[in-house]
């Protein structure tokens, strides 16, 4: 004999995605590129072509003329010399860290302090002094 099968959960829907989190209800994320250089270009181009659920809104470099060059090629919104001004967009829904590693200790603190989600590859230590090298 085959028992029933279990009812299976209702679907997710759009409302009830939005009530966990509202940018599990966002069509595309706005993504916020901090450092537009050898890597990061590269993440500009993907996250403004290949990535379904995202959109390249805003590149931040020290370097102006790079994250403009970014915005310009891939048709991003805005670009900002201050990461703390990308930061600082409400428009930005997570960031992307592509600054040299030294750097990303930084960048990282101030956008989860700005409360954005982040991708940052860093290598990571198990020594507990230094693991931000
Ligand atoms: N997946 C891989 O194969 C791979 C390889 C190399 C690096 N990476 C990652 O990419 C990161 C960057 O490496 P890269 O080779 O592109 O370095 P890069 O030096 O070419 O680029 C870093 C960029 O950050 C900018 N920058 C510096 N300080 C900044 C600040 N305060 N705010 C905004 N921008 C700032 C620089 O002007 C430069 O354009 C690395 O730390 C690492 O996380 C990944």
């Amino acid at each position: 004999m085959i028992a029933n099968p279990p009812s299976s959960p209702a679907a997710p829907t759009a409302a009830s995605a939005a009530k966990r989190s509202p940018l599990a209800a966002k069509a595309k994320l706005n993504i916020g590129l901090v450092g537009a250089g050898r890597m990061g270009i590269a993440y500009a181009r993907y996250l403004a072509n290949r990535v379904p659920g995202s959109t390249l809104y805003a590149v931040s470099d020290v370097r102006l003329a790079a994250a403009e060059a970014a915005r310009d090629e891939c048709g991003a919104a805005k670009a900002y010399a201050d990461f703390n001004d990308l930061l600082n967009d409400k428009a930005v829904d997570a960031v992307v860290v592509m600054t040299p590693t030294k750097l990303h200790k930084e960048v990282v603190l101030a956008a989860a302090g700005a409360g954005k989600p982040i991708f940052c590859e860093n290598r990571f230590r198990s020594d507990s002094t230094t693991p931000w090298l």
